[in-house]
Formats: structure tokens, C-alpha cells, sequence
């Protein structure tokens, strides 16, 4: 069944608590679950209480997703990075994976073969701390 155009999304922001209060289980399925439903994957990075996420999918979904995301108190300061339609997703296995940087190795979250694209050059220069 054709889905459309597929795009990739990149946003920064800073959620209003601590990522690990914000992360709890329970939020993680229910994000996990409506990504299934509009068939978005992607990942979630944070670091020193920011986070960076990049989201894929049928624009329409995504276009959708972002709204949601931008009428979301939970979110300061959303800046998007990035949007353009891609042939293909980065992150095709990942429902949405959330990785602490500060706390975790950073090369461990790339799938081999991702590492020369877009998303993770913007990935890296997240965690070097070259955005916010
Ligand atoms: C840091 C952060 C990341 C989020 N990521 C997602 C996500 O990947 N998918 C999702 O459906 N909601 C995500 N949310 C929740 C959305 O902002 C929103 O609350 C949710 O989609 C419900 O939107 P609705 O009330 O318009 O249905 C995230 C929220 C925060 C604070």
C-alpha cells in the first residue's frame, strides 16, 4: 500500500522535568504505541536535560506527530532542526529508542551502516554539545 512521501523530522527541546521523571515505563509505551499506529520510528537522545529526536515516517504522520508535540506543556523551548523527506528511514527497527548520552556510549546507538548519514553527523554534534 503506498504510504506517500517519507519524512524525517529533527527537533530540539527542553521537557519541564528532568528526562528520567518524564521517561517513566508507562509514557514510554504509550509514545511507543501511537508511533506504531502512525508507523513512526526514530530515537530520542538526551543530554544535560535536553533532548534531540528525530522522528521518520509518512509525512502526514509525522506533520501530525510534531503538532502534538508542539501543544505539548511537557516541552520548552521546541526548535526543529530539520525536516526533508528522505528515500528511505535511518532508524527502520526502532519504535523509539531513547538514549542519555551523558550516561551511555554514544557509538553503541547507531545500527552499522548509519553512521556516514545526515542524522548522525546532527547526532554527534548534539552530543559534543554544539546545539543549546
Ligand atoms: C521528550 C518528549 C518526547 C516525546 N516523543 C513522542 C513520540 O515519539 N511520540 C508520541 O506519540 N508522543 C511523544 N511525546 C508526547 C507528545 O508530546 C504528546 O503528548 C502525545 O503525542 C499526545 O499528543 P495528543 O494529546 O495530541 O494526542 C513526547 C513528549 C516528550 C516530552
Amino acid at each position: 500500500m503506498p504510504i506517500g512521501p517519507l519524512k524525517q523530522l529533527i527537533y530540539t527541546s527542553i521537557p519541564n522535568v528532568a528526562i528520567q521523571t518524564l521517561l517513566t515505563p508507562e509514557f514510554v509505551r504509550q509514545i511507543q504505541a501511537k508511533n506504531r499506529r502512525l508507523e513512526i520510528t526514530g530515537t530520542l537522545v538526551s543530554r544535560s536535560g535536553k533532548v534531540m529526536q528525530i522522528i521518520e515516517g509518512p509525512a502526514d504522520s509525522v506533520n501530525r506527530l510534531f503538532a502534538s508535540i508542539l501543544r505539548d506543556p511537557k516541552h520548552r523551548e521546541v526548535v526543529l532542526v530539520l525536516e526533508r523527506i528522505v528515500p528511505e528511514r535511518e532508524f527502520p527497527n526502532w519504535a523509539m529508542t531513547t538514549f542519555d548520552v551523558d550516561k551511555q556510549p554514544f557509538e553503541n546507538i547507531f545500527e552499522p551502516g548509519d553512521l556516514r548519514r545526515r542524522g548522525s553527523r546532527i547526532l554527534d554534534a548534539f552530543k559534543r554539545g554544539l546545539w543549546l
